[in-house]
């Protein structure tokens, strides 16, 4: 039965992939920096006959996290990895965001997430099977002027795992890009601003597994909104920037900080 590693578990979208791969002989290995909501989570896969592991760790320790996934392959066999661990950004004012905020929002978003994919990606190679979903969003192909540094992160996870993907495709090892709109989750509640076509966690849960079962190489959901934001960023910059403006928003008391909430 397979062995399966989230990060970000304790909540939205992470917790909501718990709960549908947690099945009577699964191993999940769960991940975030509160232990306490882990702990809550895990407790529910367990009730599903699932075996649970908790870590407590921040995904910017690049040799923390290292060291844990070289043990938990060793010990289990990593069968999918899904780097879903992240934050807002943004700047609760609406003003620019500070630099602390944008450098804090790319060493969670993006090198967080390499911090986990990379060494799987190592690991997955030398058994010659395996597959890392990297979680990203609609931000990635239509850049959100309240978000610079999110949306970036978002973009460079994209063309990496793109990039990754094939290069890995006949090795063994799938990468899969995640890049849901609007989910209702702690982050996205969150964003004060139009949120169309909203869905819940589960739903997003539901649509990530499904596209991984596929190995869809860009699994992309509310399919209307991933054309209207893939299409825009095929038109002249003037148009697509007249397009963004029902898109702004205010970051309400931002996730980033939490580590236990
Ligand atoms: N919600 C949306 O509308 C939406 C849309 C597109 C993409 N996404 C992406 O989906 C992913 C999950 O978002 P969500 O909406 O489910 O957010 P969420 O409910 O706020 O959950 C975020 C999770 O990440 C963990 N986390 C945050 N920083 C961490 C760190 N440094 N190390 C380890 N764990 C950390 C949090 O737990 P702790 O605070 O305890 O660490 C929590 O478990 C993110 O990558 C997000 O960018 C979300």
């Amino acid at each position: 039965m397979p062995t399966i590693l989230i990060t970000g578990a304790s909540s939205g979208i992470g917790a909501a992939l718990a709960a549908r791969y947690a099945t009577p002989g699964s191993t999940l290995i769960l991940n975030a920096r509160g232990l306490a909501r882990i702990e809550e989570v895990a407790a529910s896969c367990r009730a599903k006959g699932a075996t649970v592991l908790c870590e407590s760790l921040d995904v910017r320790d690049r040799p923390a996290v290292r060291a844990w996934l070289a043990r938990i392959d060793a010990d289990h066999g990593l069968d999918l990895v899904i780097a879903n661990a992240g934050i807002n950004g943004g700047n609760p004012s609406g003003e620019v965001e500070t630099e602390e905020a944008a450098f804090e929002t790319v060493d969670v978003n993006l090198y967080g997430a390499l911090n986990v994919a990379l060494p799987s990606v190592t690991l997955m190679l030398a058994r010659g099977r395996g597959q890392i979903g990297l979680i990203s969003s609609l931000a990635a192909f239509a850049p959100l002027p309240d978000a610079p540094a999110y949306s970036g992160t978002k973009a460079a996870l994209l063309a990496h795992g793109l990039a990754l993907r094939a290069k890995l495709k006949h090795r063994g090892v799938k990468i899969n890009v995640v890049t849901p709109g609007y989910v209702r989750t702690a982050m996205g509640g969150d964003y004060d601003g139009w949120r169309p076509m909203e869905m819940s966690a589960e739903e997003a849960a539901r649509r990530i597994v499904r596209g991984l079962e596929r190995d869809d190489e860009i699994i992309a959901f509310p399919q209307p909104l991933a054309a209207l934001a893939r299409g825009a960023a095929l038109l002249p910059e003037r148009l697509r920037r007249l397009g963004m403006r029902d898109f702004s928003f205010k970051v309400g008391k931002s996730s980033r900080t939490t580590g236990g909430r």
